[in-house]
Formats: structure tokens, sequence, C-alpha cells
């Protein structure tokens, strides 16, 4: 009973995200398309971050099992892509699903890759340019976890042609925005090849989470370090101390990519890589993207119980908000925005009520 409560609560979490994005442009002056600011910021969320080329689409896509993220050379990534990942029933067909396309199905994985570079050039033009402005994609699969991740593009040190200049700046300054939030938990990646002391991840990490509290480091291309040298000291946590455990992954190499190596057989070859590592096979149990998934996962579940009560309490205050302006606008200007309002409501009234009952049953005698 107690994981049918905690899945429920992620999966009301991933509602109230998804309905402040639709009401992005309309509920948030700034332009940001983050709209309900208050309400967003108290919703906990996992950012993943990294330099770029240091794993990042890797990972997301081992946790789906699925190829279905632009890739190519030069700033890919360049909306933010609210990923909810939903765990369906063994035997279901998996299917994708985006939410500014709410009546079509995905279920081929390269349409949802060329329907995510569409829509961030919608927004972007073809200029290369940033939006904050996130894409909302879900996907429904019997081999998923429950799981709501931000992809975010990847940092970098210099403009390609055709980039302006402060795009560095620009990217550095949206991923803060996001990892700054205390609410944020932060999926830090860095390639095991290169030097953790100059990881663009640990780096930001750093800064916005000095005691290392909500930051999840993990450790990609260990199949690439140079022979003779391992990453234990990070693994183990000697080099970087973190609160949280450090996870090491073995992704697809480009040849593997290159070959179509697919998903299944690249989670079995890295299970196989770290049982059989001598260097890892001791930590072998807590490595690897399964694994990684299923521990964001769990802690993601945990957060949210324990913030139940203020977002419960910035819940209440967005209904406040949302009541005063219908009152305001009256009949809406754009109808548009107005059903948006409305359903955002409802929305927030049935998540008030669900909360609260789960209050209620977690605390006895509590006094709500
Ligand atoms: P992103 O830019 O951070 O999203 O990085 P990608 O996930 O696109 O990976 C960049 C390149 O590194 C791709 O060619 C991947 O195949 C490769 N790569 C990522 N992780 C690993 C890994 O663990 N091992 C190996 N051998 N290659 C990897
Ligand atoms: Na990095
Ligand atoms: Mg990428």
């Amino acid at each position: 009973i107690q994981s049918v409560i905690m899945e429920s609560l992620i999966g009301l979490v991933n509602k109230i995200q998804r309905a402040c994005t639709s009401l992005g442009d309309f509920g948030d002056a700034d332009g940001k398309g983050v709209g309900l600011p208050t309400l967003w910021e108290s919703l906990p969320s996992v950012a993943v971050v990294g330099g770029q080329s240091s794993g990042k689409s890797s990972v997301l896509e081992s946790f789906v099992g699925r190829d279905f993220l632009p890739r190519g050379s030069g700033i890919v990534t360049r909306r933010p892509l609210v990923l909810q990942l939903h765990k369906m029933e063994e035997g279901q067909v998996e299917y994708a699903e985006f939410l500014h396309l709410p009546n079509r199905r995905f279920t081929d994985f390269s349409l949802v890759r060329k329907e995510i570079e569409d829509e961030t050039d919608r927004v972007t033009g073809k200029t290369k340019q940033i939006s904050p402005h996130p894409i909302h994609l879900s996907i429904y699969s019997p081999s998923v976890v429950n799981l709501t991740l931000i992809d975010l593009p990847g940092l970098t040190k210099v403009a390609v042609e055709g980039q302006p200049d402060s795009i560095v700046q620009d990217i550095e300054n949206m991923v803060h925005s996001y990892v700054a939030k205390p609410n944020c938990i932060i999926l830090a990646i860095s390639p095991a090849n290169q030097d953790i002391a100059t990881s663009d991840a640990m780096k930001l990490a750093r800064e916005v989470d000095p005691t290392g509290e909500r930051t999840f480091g993990v450790l990609t291309k260990l199949d690439l370090m140079d022979k003779g040298t391992n990453a234990l000291d990070v693994l183990e946590g000697r080099s970087f101390r973190l609160q949280r455990p450090w996870v090491g992954v073995v992704n697809r190499s480009q040849a593997d990519i290159n070959r179509n190596v697919d998903m299944i057989l690249s989670r079995r070859k890295e299970r196989e890589y770290f049982a059989t590592s001598p260097d890892y096979s001791h930590l072998a149990s807590r490595m690897g993207s399964e694994y990684l998934a299923a521990l964001l996962s769990k802690h993601l579940e945990s957060v949210i119980k324990s913030r139940i009560p203020s977002i419960t309490s910035s819940i209440n205050q967005t209904i406040d908000e949302l009541e005063a302006e219908m009152n305001h606008i009256g009949r809406p200007v754009a109808v548009d925005a107005g059903a948006q309002l409305y359903t955002i409501l409802e929305l927030c009234r049935a998540f008030d009520k669900v909360f609260k009952e789960h209050l209620d049953g977690g605390r006895p005698g509590g006094d709500r």
C-alpha cells in the first residue's frame, strides 16, 4: 500500500509540473516560460547537468531503454526537456506523448527524436539559440521506473560558428536557475576519462550545493579510462565527497551507436562490465544505469513525501491567487488562458485533497 501511495505522489507532482508548463506564457510575467513560479519551485525535480559530451543523453536513454534523443556535435539540447517516466504493467505497449501534442501517441521512437528537434527549432528558430521554455515528454513503459528528469543544455566553454558568444553564459545562467532551487536534486554527470577536478558538473554542483546534500555524482565512460588507472577514488567518495552515493555507468560508445547496438544489449553489457571488472566488481550491485534509475526514483519519492507540507501550502497559495485572477478577469480575454487557469485550479484542489489525506494517514493524531 505504501508503494501505491508513493507512486501516485510522483504521478501527482508530474501533473502539477505539466499544468504549470502549459500555463507557462500566461502565468509567468517575465516570459521565462515556467508559469506559476512559486508552485513550480516548491516541486522537487531531478535536473541532469554536465559538460557537453559528458554522457547526459546516454544516461537518459539508458533509463528509458530506448534511443530517442537528438544527437550530434555542438549544442544539441537547446531547450530543457522535462522527461516524465511512468511505469506500466508488464506486457503493455510502451509509448511516448508530448504535452504540446496531446492527442498523438508515439510508438516509433525515432519520431520522438524528430519531434524534439522540430519543437526545439519551432521556438529557437534555426539560429541555434537556446530557450528556457521546456518541452514536456512523457514515456509510458514497463521497463522504466517512475521518475521525472529535466535534461538541460550541456555546459560549454566556446560558442560554435553561427552562435552568439553570449550563448556560453546564457547556458550557464539557465542551468544555474534550475539547480539553484533548493528542491532540485542534481544529477551531476562527469566523464571518467577527464580529471574530476575540472568537471563542469561538479563545479556547478559545488556552487549551489556546497554540502553535497542534493547532488548525485555520476561517472560515465569508465570503459574509456587509460589502462592501468581506475576511478575508485571518485566512486568511493575520496576525491569528491558527496552525501549521496557516486554511481558509475558505462553507456554505449559512439561505435556501438553507429552499429545500432540496441539498449537492451547495452544494458546487459553494462551489467557484465561491472560484474567482471577487477576494479569494480566489489561495487557491482551499486553501479550501472538501472541501479541509478531505481536509486533516483526512491530518493525522489522520499523527497516529495518530506515536502508535502510545503507543497500543500504553495498549492493553497496558488489556489488563492488563481481564484483572485479568475475573479479579476471575469470572462477571460483569451478563452485558452481562462480554460487553462480553470484546469490548473481544479488540479490544485484535487492535489490539496489527496495530500491532506496522505498527511492524515501518515500522521496519527495530526492536526489537519
Ligand atoms: P551529452 O552531450 O552529455 O548528452 O553526451 P552524449 O550522451 O551524447 O555522449 C557523447 C558521446 O560519448 C557519444 O558518442 C557517446 O556514445 C559517448 N559516450 C557516452 N557515455 C559513454 C560511456 O560510458 N562509454 C563510452 N565508451 N562512450 C560513451
Ligand atoms: Na562535465
Ligand atoms: Mg545530449
